[in-house]
């Protein structure tokens, strides 16, 4: 035990790197002298390593290196040394093939740099999509008193004297485009108008989502979600949460004692009552497989698919993030769901309080944006999980955003092999379709893109569009956008490149659809599939590198889309000394 101010603690694992009085101790503290930090910060004060996503390549994160700065005044005010240290940041509109690709690789990085370094407690600085769960979820395998900080969302993109939505509006513009009714330079005006300022997407894409969901699961101080980028309020968090994390270390609360079952739960219920993106199924079971909470697609089903949206906020609705935060954010959410019974009011949250005391008076000022559970902007608006031949393993339809005409429908299936097939066809005049088809995309699931890439929202072929119908069933083994929008039938399990039934399907086969029954169905027998089965092969694998150990080792988005030797945690002991 050690004295620390005017209390007593354990003591702290950075001191078995700080504390020694040897030769490998003088190495430890001597390099980090260079630096200049005086001999006093080695006293046995609580460490605190802010993990950080900050890259000019990802512009959702860029101003991460100012958010750190505060983090850093908290933890100083606290007592504690804050030490702040890079992580592979994921840009998703940058990054090729997909950013997906490397979700695992960022947690490695993560996982790795927290358990060797030493450091007692982690503030992780989260905001552009993948970003936010690779953090959790390598943090998650080290479990140390921690705390998520988001970046905040952008302000609201203005075209045109209305709102624009990141992501949404580059979906809707393209429809038009597509459609002949706005020309292409018009569309190119909009990019300077979408995105005017530091921030990740302000839809309610999956960075809101991961954002809410961290705040949700109580990984987040109250507020964390909605906060703009660019209000003073979100360096007020980061203040509040460096000083936080030291207390946390104090208090050793450790990320497992959040992340429990009823946290799980709290975040899924949460999920569906803002509209959230189909990615947070896939995140949170891969997240709740590193901490040891069995979360599945039934969790999913049974939890959040009958909850009503609460949010009207673009992709689902029409508001935008900083409306939102006006309106309360997500503690308003959280409130409803506390007074209708549906939400684990005793679990704790990185405060030291349970959600509930958190959220309980949390007061809302627009009722146009966040709405009552008794009075929803959509009922039963959660995330359904579809079963049937077509995906034994489930597959998900994000209910908010599908058009309730189509979903009871037969079809005819269109179908594309691969993205470039779908790429070279579907601006043919000539392409035998009409909007009753059901539109099939093979090989975009994790081990077939590879990294499971958001494309699932296809575009429609222009001749439909050009008839003012504006959405199709679709179907794939891959993701989409959290800003998307439409009747899409995703994650697929399992995928075609795995030899799932998605490989099976033929142009001109019939699917049915009936997502109250919750049913995806290839409408065709068992023999002739057999046949087709007896014919397909497994794509090649990728020949080296990342790609290759990925494509081997990935699981199916049913299971989160880990590594199969990434599920779990070691904790945060290293066993030997590095001299
Ligand atoms: Fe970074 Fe949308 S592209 S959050």
């Amino acid at each position: 035990m050690v004295q620390f101010g005017d209390r007593t603690m354990k003591k702290l694992r950075s001191q078995e790197w700080y504390g020694r009085q040897d030769r490998d101790g003088f190495v430890y503290r001597s390099w980090m002298k260079s630096e200049g930090y005086p001999h006093d910060l080695f006293d046995g004060r609580p460490i605190i390593g802010i993990c950080n996503t900050w890259s000019e390549l990802t512009p959702c994160n860029s101003h991460f290196r100012d958010i750190a700065e505060w983090v850093k005044r908290g933890v100083y005010e606290a007592g504690g040394f804050p030490l702040e240290f890079p992580v592979m940041s994921l840009g998703e509109t940058q990054l090729r093939p997909t950013a997906m690709l490397f979700r695992n690789l960022a947690s490695m990085d993560v996982e790795e740099s927290i358990r060797g370094n030493p450091m007692d407690g982690v503030v992780l600085l989260m905001g552009c999509d993948k970003t936010t769960p690779s953090l959790l979820m390598g943090a998650a395998s080290c479990d140390l008193p921690t705390i998520g900080l988001s970046g905040g969302p952008m302000l609201s993109g203005k075209f045109q004297g209305h709102d624009l939505g990141s992501g949404t509006g580059v979906w809707q513009m393209d429809e038009k485009v597509r459609a002949s009714e706005m020309r292409r330079e018009e569309m190119f005006e909009a990019e300077s108008c979408m995105h005017r300022s530091k921030g990740h997407c302000m839809t309610m894409g999956t960075a809101s989502t991961m954002a809410s969901m961290v705040e949700s699961l109580g990984m987040a101080l109250p507020g964390n979600a909605a906060i703009p980028a660019v209000d003073a309020r979100r360096y007020t968090l980061a203040q509040m949460t460096g000083r936080r994390i030291v207390e946390m270390v104090r208090e050793d609360v450790k990320m497992s004692q959040i992340l429990t079952r009823a946290a799980f739960e709290n975040s899924i219920r949460a999920n569906a009552a803002i509209g959230g993106s189909t990615n947070a199924v896939i995140h949170s079971i891969a997240l709740a497989g590193r901490i040891g909470v069995k979360i599945n697609l039934d969790d999913w089903e049974r939890l959040g698919s009958g909850l009503p949206c609460l949010v009207n906020i673009q992709p689902s609705g029409k508001y935008l993030m900083e409306d939102f935060f006006y309106a309360g954010g997500v503690p308003v959410v959280l409130r409803e769901l506390g007074e209708a019974g549906v939400l684990n009011r005793d679990a704790l949250t990185v405060n030291g309080r349970s959600m509930w005391e958190n959220v309980r008076e949390a007061p809302c000022w627009n009722r146009d944006v966040i709405r009552t559970f008794a009075e929803p902007f959509k009922a039963n608006a959660g995330i359904a999980v579809l079963r049937g031949n077509l995906a034994p393993d489930g597959a998900v339809i994000k209910l908010s955003a599908a058009s309730p005409h189509l979903l009871q429908h037969r079809g005819r299936a269109v179908v594309f092999e691969t993205i470039e097939d779908f790429h070279a066809r579907v601006d043919d005049e000539a392409l035998d379709i009409d909007e009753n088809c059901v539109m099939v995309l093979k090989n975009c699931g994790p081990k077939g893109y590879p990294g499971m890439a958001e494309v699932g929202n296809m575009p429609l072929p222009p001749k439909i569009l050009r008839k003012g119908v504006l959405d199709m069933v679709r179907i794939s083994d891959a993701r989409m956008s959290g800003t998307a929008y439409g009747t899409v039938i995703l994650h697929a399990c399992p995928e075609a490149a795995a030899g799932g039934p998605l490989a099976l399907v033929q142009t001109g086969d019939m699917i049915t659809l009936d997502v109250p029954k919750r049913l995806v169905q290839l409408d065709v027998d068992e023999k002739t599939l057999a046949a087709r089965r007896a014919k397909w092969t497994a794509p090649p694998l990728p020949e080296r590198g990342w790609a290759r150990l990925y494509v081997k080792h990935v699981q199916q988005a049913n299971q989160g889309a880990d590594l199969d030797f990434l599920v779990g945690h070691s904790g945060s002991k290293v066993y030997r000394d590095s001299h």
